[in-house]
């Protein structure tokens, strides 16, 4: 089989969470790219339209619905437009998220900031997951795809929530899993290294202070900004 064909979507319909930037905005543009209709959810109205305006120039149904992925009334809404709009889901991508709090000390840690990102990191893919099985169930051959890190599974986090919310997705994904796969949907955990996202650079701009020297003169850059320059060059 030729690769195209194994990249053809189309007739499929995908629900991609984040999908107003960076990663899930590149997911949602190849995911219309190649033939399918894309939902994309986001808390992000401005962005979202925006986002979902121009990949929707060519040919391809792209709709924005805005959404806070914490809150399951809303994300329950989702997949009811999609029902009533498509009546079929075949992929949900979760990839909202937030990485507060980088840094800081347990002890300089705040108690909302580390639940608000337990709250859209974790119970946000969660309560997404909760709402697309049965529709993913029902199309006989559902993915669902968990965006982690490699923080919080096989490297350390410069936020302590975000470390922790990450390797709770990872979990979430491993146990989705193995209780959906008797019910023929895919599950999969993607944990992306550093990519340069509006996530990556705001962290990223607040390390020099940190380590107390600018980036230009660090004679050790860390791994991370090492990564980012190759990504950047
Ligand atoms: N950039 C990286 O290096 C990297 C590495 C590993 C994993 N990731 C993960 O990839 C995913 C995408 O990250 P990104 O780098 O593209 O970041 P980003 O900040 O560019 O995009 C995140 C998106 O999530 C949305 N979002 C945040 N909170 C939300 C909420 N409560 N409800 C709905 N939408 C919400 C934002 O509005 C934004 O559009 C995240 O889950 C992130 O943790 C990123």
């Amino acid at each position: 089989m030729a690769t195209s064909d194994l990249l053809d979507l189309s007739g499929k319909v995908i629900v991609i969470t984040g999908g107003a930037q960076g990663i899930g905005e590149a997911t949602a543009e190849l995911c219309a790219a190649r033939g399918a209709s894309v939902v994309i959810v986001d808390y992000n109205a401005e962005v979202g339209t925006k986002t979902a305006t121009r990949l929707s120039e060519g040919s391809q149904h792209v709709d924005f619905v805005a959404t806070d992925v914490r809150d399951a009334e809303q994300v329950k809404a989702v997949f009811d437009f999609v029902q009533q709009k498509y009546q079929r889901l075949d992929g949900l991508v979760c990839g909202a998220g937030v990485l507060i709090g980088p840094w800081l000390q347990p002890e300089e840690f705040p108690i909302e900031d580390f639940e608000r990102t337990l709250d859209i990191n974790m119970k946000g893919a969660f309560l997404c997951s909760k709402y697309a099985a049965p529709m993913l169930e029902a199309s006989g051959k559902g993915v669902m795809i968990l965006i982690a890190s490699i923080a919080g599974v096989s490297a350390a986090s410069s936020s302590l929530a975000y470390g922790a919310s990450k390797g709770g997705v990872n979990g979430l994904g491993m146990t989705l899993e193995s209780h959906l796969r008797p019910r023929g949907i895919r599950v999969n955990v993607l944990c992306p290294g550093n990519i340069v996202t509006a996530m990556k650079l705001s962290v990223e701009r607040r390390l020099p202070a940190k380590v107390g020297r600018s980036m230009k003169r660090s004679s050790k850059p860390s791994k991370i900004m090492a990564c980012l320059r190759v990504s950047l060059a």
